[in-house]
């Protein structure tokens, strides 16, 4: 599936239509390979801004660009035929005006083949999502912890607790009446969450928000367990992929050093013995 492909088989309006249903399943992707795994199971494929921290060794994802967007964004449409790709809004690429949030979002768009977007804020976001779901471009939105603010909001906190129960509810309320088809509820308490669902018409997406959402995305690596050294509450581990890889390199150096490896399986002989190459 490219920008120039037929329309996708699931679209923001499928989404928005399964508010109330079977949990909707939302997983990260940011390659070919793992959108066909994430393709497999799930409704939605996230090419999440996480793509700096996972991928690329960055503290934030502050530092993602536009270019990092679109290349990962290419990569992971390809890997899909049945699941919905939504892209992140990098840091930086929508902020400024609705303007300039929907040129990079038609960017997104046009040169990924993804037929949305995502992007971090409620309240002072609603204006700019109402702009760009006129124009063609549905849109996801981001409230709660938003990971693009870490160094407003003071770190990785919870949102949501002593007093800012209201502001988060009024995030929600606005993002819906701007026209955003979904909405991700980040390390929001999950008595709150469940008001939020109850009260909106679109679906809630989780993540460290409770089990009452419509939805639940995790980043792909974190459930994975390919980080040994990271493990926030919220994330439960399906796999410890880390130390598997770990175990295995350490296989592979040793037999490499012992030349245990290559054995002649893995090796061509010099004469061929009636055997096709
Ligand atoms: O960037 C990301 O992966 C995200 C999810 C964690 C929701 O925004």
């Amino acid at each position: 599936m490219s920008a120039t492909s037929p329309v996708r088989a699931v679209l923001p309006p499928d989404i928005r239509g399964r508010k109330g249903q079977i949990p909707l399943v939302v997983l990260t992707a940011y390659t070919t390979p793992g959108a066909r795994l994430v393709d497999a199971h799930c409704d939605i494929a996230l090419v999440g801004d996480s793509v700096g921290m996972v991928l690329h060794g960055m503290p934030s994802t502050l530092g993602v660009t536009m270019e990092m967007m679109i290349l990962h964004g290419r990569s992971v449409v390809k890997g899909l035929s049945r699941a919905m790709p939504v892209i992140d809004m990098p840091f930086g690429s929508y902020e400024e005006s609705p303007q300039q949030a929907y040129r990079n979002a038609a960017r997104l768009m046009s040169e990924t083949g993804a037929p949305a977007v995502k992007l971090e804020g409620g309240v002072h976001m609603a204006e700019t999502i109402a702009f760009l779901t006129k124009r063609g471009v549905p849109v996801m939105a981001h409230i709660g912890l938003t990971p693009q603010s870490v160094n407003t909001l003071g770190g990785y906190k919870v949102v949501g607790r002593d007093g800012e129960a209201d502001s988060v509810m009024e995030d929600a309320l606005a993002v819906e009446a701007a026209g955003a088809f979904s909405v991700v509820l980040e390390k929001v308490p999950m008595g709150l969450s469940a008001r939020i669902t109850q009260r909106l018409a679109i679906p809630t997406i989780g993540i460290g928000a409770g089990v009452h959402c419509d939805g639940q995305v995790l980043v792909v690596d974190d459930m994975l367990g390919l980080f040994t050294d990271f493990k926030p509450k919220f994330v439960k581990r399906y796999a410890e992929l880390g130390t598997l890889a770990d175990q295995a390199i350490a296989e592979y150096a040793a037999e490499v050093r012992s030349r245990a490896f290559p054995a002649d399986e893995h090796s061509f002989a010099d004469v061929l013995k009636g055997k096709k190459p």
